[in-house]
């Protein structure tokens, strides 16, 4: 399979990595975009996001000669789509399939017999055989025997995606028997992982029910953190002691659930059955107040020490919507951060990862009443926060990702002793 040209349809965080890691194991791939910016960046051989061993793959890539970038696609022995799927703008917050569509059309006229089609993108249930097969079958192609379709969603975690992109185990949904086995074909250059064939519109429903698992795992964790904050207990502790037990796994809490999967993947199961999805739409309802709940929180924080958040000084930090990665997509912070200039608090923003917020840090916790931690990034984890704590007015952290430790003169709050801190304990911290 090697010098297999393989034509990659959206260069984004899945995409590009992708076709760096075919490159790598000798396919002739070519990188398209509809951004100029991005195909630019990788034909001078750099990645324009930042991910481990990213820049170095595409860098060699480039230089032998086995990688380049266009706009256009051309033909191609398999084409992979890793286009954006949002949600639509509509009460359900439906698939929108527009970006698979234009990217499936674009490629149609460059398709030849023997060719294979793989949509990576992740894609509400049946929308392989009720959107997708009749666009390449109306342009005159028998799937199954011209061209081969498959549905193979990518489960990859950002920060490690190269060594998952070989070493996780893959679903490859086919249209038909015929597709998937060409797929699996394809996928066995560069996996290490074991690779499982079923049908498209399972592969579709596998995909999504994973993150929807996740999405309603942190929001039981979210909403304990809700009830415990009534009766005064100290969630965290009850997770990691219910945790103990060894069929039970709570995910941790957090200001709410954000990301390109987690927080739209759950919308494109229930959106396909309204009437019968009534958890996985509780669950989505539970992580999206959590912005509310901090930014009530932190409003109560400020009160008990006589402030109000319509003049304090807020620094929040982290933005990206999980740590130690500068993706913002969806991130819960932008609703936070949001609410607290709707309450007229004076907010002040950093992030390490995100170049838009990585401002010097003493600019934000100059003269600040509260810091708000809402990404977990190893920059704020134990006492990476110390040396700023004697710039702040009052000396209070409020750390919604349980990473803070212990800081000299400072109150750390976090879900597990919300509802303990007194005025008292906040004073004796400033001495
Ligand atoms: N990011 C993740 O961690 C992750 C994980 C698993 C699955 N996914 C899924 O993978 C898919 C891609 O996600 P992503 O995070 O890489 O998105 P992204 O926004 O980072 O990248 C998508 C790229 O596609 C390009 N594009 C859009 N329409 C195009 C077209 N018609 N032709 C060529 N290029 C086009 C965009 O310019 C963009 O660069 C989505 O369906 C997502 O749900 C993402």
């Amino acid at each position: 399979m090697e010098n297999t040209r393989v034509c990659v349809i959206g260069c984004g965080y899945i995409g590009l990595p992708t076709a760096a890691v075919f490159a790598d194991k000798g396919c002739d791939v070519l990188a398209v975009d509809i951004n100029e910016r991005i195909v630019d960046s990788i034909n001078r051989g750099e990645a324009f996001f930042n991910e481990p061993g990213l820049s170095e793959l595409i860098e060699q890539a480039v230089k032998c000669g086995r990688l380049k970038a266009s706009t256009a696609p051309e033909p191609a022995d398999v084409f992979i789509i890793a286009v954006p799927t949002p949600f639509k703008d509509d009460a359900l917050k439906s698939c929108d399939l527009s970006s698979v569509l234009k990217a499936i059309e674009s490629v149609l006229p460059c398709l030849r017999p023997g060719n294979a089609v793989i949509i990576e993108s992740t894609m509400a249930p049946r929308s392989t055989e009720d959107y997708v097969v009749p666009l390449i079958a109306e342009a005159g192609f028998v799937i199954g025997s011209d061209v081969f379709l498959a549905h193979c969603p990518e489960r990859v975690l950002p920060t490690n995606i190269i060594s998952e992109l070989v070493n996780n185990d893959r679903i490859i949904g086919g249209y038909t028997p015929a597709c998937a086995d060409k797929a699996a074909a394809f996928y066995r250059i560069v996996s290490k992982g074991a690779i499982f064939t079923t049908e498209a519109k399972t592969a579709e429903m596998a995909k999504c029910i994973e993150n929807v698992f996740r999405d309603l795992n942190i929001a039981l964790a979210n909403e304990l953190v809700i009830i415990c904050d009534e009766l005064s207990i100290n969630c965290l502790d009850v997770i990691s002691l219910a945790n103990r037990h060894p069929r039970v796994n709570i995910h941790a809490p957090g200001p709410g659930v954000g990301g390109h999967c987690l927080a739209i993947d759950p919308y494109f199961v229930s959106s396909k059955a309204p009437d019968k999805a009534n958890i996985i739409r509780l669950a989505r309802a539970t992580n999206e107040s959590m912005p509310g709940f901090v930014t009530a929180k932190a409003k109560k924080l400020l009160l008990e020490q006589g402030l109000s958040i319509s003049h304090a000084k807020v620094a929040v930090l982290g933005v990206a919507y999980k740590g130690n990665v500068d993706d913002c997509r969806e991130s819960p912070a932008l609703d936070v951060i949001s609410s607290l200039q709707k309450s007229g608090s004076v907010v002040a923003v950093f992030d390490p990862r995100v170049s838009e917020y990585a401002v010097p840090l003493e600019s934000v916790m100059q003269d600040a009443c509260i810091a708000i931690v809402l990404t977990d990034h190893d920059e704020f984890k134990e006492d990476a926060l110390q040396p700023y704590v004697g710039m702040m007015q009052h000396p209070l952290v409020f750390d919604t990702r349980n990473v803070v430790g212990q800081l000299d003169g400072a109150q750390v709050v976090n879900f597990g002793n919300l509802f303990s801190v007194a005025p008292a304990e906040l004073e004796q911290a400033k001495r």
